[in-house]
């Protein structure tokens, strides 16, 4: 069954049915339990309650448009109906809040990996989440964790892609920084394939995190990472920092060397190239 996105001339799968999705969906762990929405505020304010009380690890929440999608850093999401996939991931992992950090960088790598089947070119990862093509966003991640005496309770990894947001469609704010699947190739995406996949690369990223830990997740991440070598400027909580982006640290943190050679850590913000 299809559905236009009304004005696109666009077809896609009318819904992301739970048991569309798990059909041949290959994981140990993720998308056992699928809880759908054709619309919802926040998929992450939803898995976040759910998780508050007692939903299982790997339990997913996934909409077909959401009222208030939340982007990092208190932004707001645009989430249209019809044409993007939103989707949030309950995992309880047994490391300490400090290496939380690294289930955003490991959910970037299952998220570029999943992308780069579906177009021409590698996308980017701007740290320490956002997925660029061309300079332009594609996709965002935001990790909302709740720990208790030094454990993680629960972390939910919120993850929006733009897989056939028209470019004409998208509101002013974000037409000129933001990209789509469907922009970038000039075919639709079926959704539901690519929800499939991502699940599966998410589950097998976290199962590849536990075993083999985080350097072999970083090197993965690495490879996607536009900025290494650059100058760059970070605009964090406690003001703006200046540097050569040289990679990441074991806790996730960005690191950059200054004028002098001495290495800084950056463990929020925003980052900006300064070379072009
Ligand atoms: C960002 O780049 O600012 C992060 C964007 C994260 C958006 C996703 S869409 C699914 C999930 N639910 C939300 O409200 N936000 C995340």
């Amino acid at each position: 069954m299809t559905k236009g996105f009304k004005g696109s001339g666009v077809e896609q799968p009318a819904a992301l049915h739970p048991d569309e999705i798990q059909r041949n969906l290959k994981t140990a762990r993720l998308g056992k339990k699928i809880h759908y929405f054709s619309e919802i505020d926040s998929t992450n304010n939803y898995a976040y309650k759910l998780a508050q009380t007692g939903a299982a690890e790997g339990e997913v929440v996934i909409a077909n448009g959401q009222m208030q999608g939340k982007g990092r850093l208190g932004r707001s999401w645009v989430s249209p109906p019809d044409v993007n996939v939103y989707l949030s991931v309950i995992l309880r992992p047994k490391f300490a809040p400090v290496h939380a950090p690294q289930l955003t960088l490991m959910s970037g790598v299952a998220l570029a990996e999943t992308i780069q089947a579906f177009i021409p070119r590698a996308p980017e990862i701007k740290w320490p989440n956002d997925i660029l093509v061309g300079g332009k966003k594609l996709a965002g991640i935001l990790t909302e964790a709740s720990c208790e005496d030094d454990r993680i309770l629960f972390v939910v990894v919120g993850i929006g892609v733009n897989l056939n947001f028209p470019q004409e469609l998208m509101p002013e704010a974000i037409k000129a920084t933001a990209t789509s699947i469907l922009t970038l190739t000039n075919q639709p995406v079926d959704r539901l394939d690519f929800a499939r996949r991502l699940i599966q690369g998410l589950d097998q990223c976290y199962g590849d995190l536990e075993e083999r830990g985080f350097p072999a997740m970083a090197s993965r991440w690495e490879r996607f990472f536009s900025l290494r070598g650059k100058r760059v400027r970070v605009e964090g909580p406690g003001g703006s920092v200046l540097g050569k982006a040289v990679g990441i640290a074991g806790d996730g943190a960005l690191i950059l060397e200054d004028e002098k050679g001495v290495s800084q850590r950056v463990i929020a913000g925003d980052v900006f190239p300064m070379d072009t």
